[in-house]
Formats: C-alpha cells, sequence, structure tokens
C-alpha cells in the first residue's frame, strides 16, 4: 500500500516517519524543507502555491495529512489550497485528516480554519477519517518561557490540558490506515488533565528548576474555553505517557 505523509517535517510528521520505518508501507513523504536523516521517498510541494502537489499524490492509496501553518497563512494552507488538493484526490481510498478536540467551542482563528477544513473533508467524496487529538507535550512545554531575569513562568495557570505524546498519537494514525475510512473517529486524548500552573510544577520539579509560576488571568470567550477545558475530553484517556514521563525522557 502507497502511503503518502504530508507534512513530513513537522512534528507529528516526523514522528509518523519514526514509526513507519518499521511498517512495510511504500511511504512517500512531501514537505517544502527536506527532512534530515531520509529514508524514503520525498518530493518537493508547498501548500501556498500548489506547486508540486499532483507529483506528490500520483498513485498513492492514502495520504496521512499533517502540513498545517497554524502562524501564517492558516487560513490559505489550512482551509483554501486545502480545498483544491482534495478535489485532487478522487482517487485516494483513505485520507486520515489529525484535528484537535474542541476545535468548535474555542474562539481561535487557527482552530476556526481548522474547522472549516474538517467540513471541506465531511462534504467531499474522498473516503476519510477525521481524528482530533488533544494538544502534544511539546505545546504546552514551549508555553513556559523563562524570563532569565525574573526567573518567573507567566502562565494562565488555570488554563485546562490533556496533553499527549506525539509518538502515541503517530502510532494511533499508523493503525488507521489498515483500518480504513471511519468519518469521524474517537477523540484521541492524553492520560490525564492537569491545570497549567501544575504542569509548570511539574517542569520545575522534573528538571530542578529554580523558576517561580506567576498565575494571570484576562477578560473574553477564549480564556474562558481553555478555563473550562473545551480543550480536553474526560472520556477518551488513550495516550499512554504522561506529561510527566514525557518530561522525564527528554533527558535520556
Ligand atoms: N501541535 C499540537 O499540539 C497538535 C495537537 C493536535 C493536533 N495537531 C494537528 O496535527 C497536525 C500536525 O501538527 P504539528 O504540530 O506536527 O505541525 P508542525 O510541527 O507545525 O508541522 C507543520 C508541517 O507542515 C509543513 N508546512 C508548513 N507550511 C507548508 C506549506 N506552505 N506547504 C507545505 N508544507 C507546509 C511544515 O513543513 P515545511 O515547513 O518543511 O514545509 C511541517 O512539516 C496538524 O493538523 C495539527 O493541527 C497538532
Amino acid at each position: 500500500m502507497k502511503v503518502l505523509v504530508t507534512g513530513a517535517t513537522g512534528q507529528l510528521g516526523s514522528a509518523l516517519l519514526k514509526q513507519l520505518k518499521n511498517t512495510n508501507y511504500e511511504v512517500t513523504i512531501t514537505s517544502r524543507r527536506k527532512p534530515d536523516n531520509l529514508n524514503f521517498d520525498w518530493v518537493y510541494s508547498d501548500f501556498l502555491t500548489g506547486e508540486g502537489l499532483e507529483a506528490a499524490i500520483n498513485e498513492m492509496d492514502v495520504i496521512i495529512h499533517t502540513a498545517t501553518s497554524p502562524r501564517k497563512d492558516s487560513k490559505i494552507i489550512d482551509v483554501s489550497e486545502f480545498g483544491n488538493f482534495l478535489n485532487m484526490c478522487q482517487h485516494i481510498k483513505h485520507f486520515i485528516y489529525p484535528s484537535i478536540v474542541g476545535i468548535e467551542n474555542i474562539p481561535m482563528k487557527y482552530y476556526k480554519h481548522k474547522y472549516q477544513a474538517e467540513e471541506l473533508l465531511k462534504n467531499s467524496s474522498v473516503p476519510h477519517t477525521i481524528i482530533r487529538a488533544t494538544q502534544f507535550h511539546r505545546f504546552i512545554e514551549s508555553l513556559f518561557l523563562s524570563k532569565p531575569f525574573f526567573k518567573k513562568y507567566f502562565v494562565p495557570g488555570n488554563f485546562r490540558f490533556q496533553s499527549v505524546d506525539v509518538v502515541d498519537f503517530a502510532n494511533h494514525l499508523i493503525k488507521m490506515i489498515d483500518d480504513g475510512p471511519q468519518g469521524i473517529a474517537d477523540d484521541f486524548g492524553g492520560p490525564e488533565i492537569l491545570t497549567l500552573r501544575e504542569m509548570a510544577d511539574l517542569k520545575i520539579k522534573v528538571n530542578n528548576e529554580s523558576n517561580n509560576v506567576v498565575s494571570f488571568s484576562f477578560p473574553g470567550k477564549l480564556y474562558k474555553s481553555f478555563l473550562e477545558g473545551k480543550n480536553t475530553n474526560e472520556h477518551k484517556k488513550v495516550g499512554k505517557l504522561t506529561f510527566e514521563e514525557y518530561l522525564r525522557n527528554k533527558g535520556k
């Protein structure tokens, strides 16, 4: 079976490539940058312009679409060019689309675009699986930026997260290849729900840091949605590796 992974240089893309090395799928990967230590055929493509996409999907059976651009040009890359890409995918037997838990209830531009992309896929004739995950552990870690002078993490400490290991999620996606198209699959959440303050305290403990946590709040719907844990799903604690285990494994 021929499998294309888009976004091969990204966090999820890289995790997929490591795991796919141990399978018998004929894997091709695509991105703008060429990944290091290339084990698979690589095709250049750009979701901003559409360049290289036809060539990348030629003869493919399955696509795992991890290319995304949360910060820049998301409306084009994650929605309009994504729609054009789907039109090219009429021969694809299974299009696997990773998305994010709770996006319809969290007022962020990127999440709105992800939701629009889900709708495009749902309304297309391409056989697909939409699988939503909670935030990856590394994303949470990236929120803890200490100002060296202050030795403090300034975070909205009451936000709730259920972060998940990207390798756990990658393995789940690979298993889905053979399961075939499921439409909307069950959410893939991390093993525990913690506040951001609790997660910052874990980082301080595990790394023996001298930082303190300073928690702040702000008005509005965005704050409320993370406070209420709209980005979590307590009924789907599927991932195995906890945030603390992730932090401890990093040094090894
Ligand atoms: N991060 C999280 O916490 C999280 C949680 C749940 C679900 N997800 C979902 O998982 C998927 C992967 O997320 P990620 O965190 O792994 O993303 P990421 O690390 O930001 O990687 C994005 C990938 O997209 C590629 N890309 C960006 N712009 C492109 C363009 N114009 N043309 C072609 N490729 C482009 C990048 O490669 P080049 O720059 O080399 O082109 C990179 O490989 C996304 O759908 C995301 O919504 C993420």
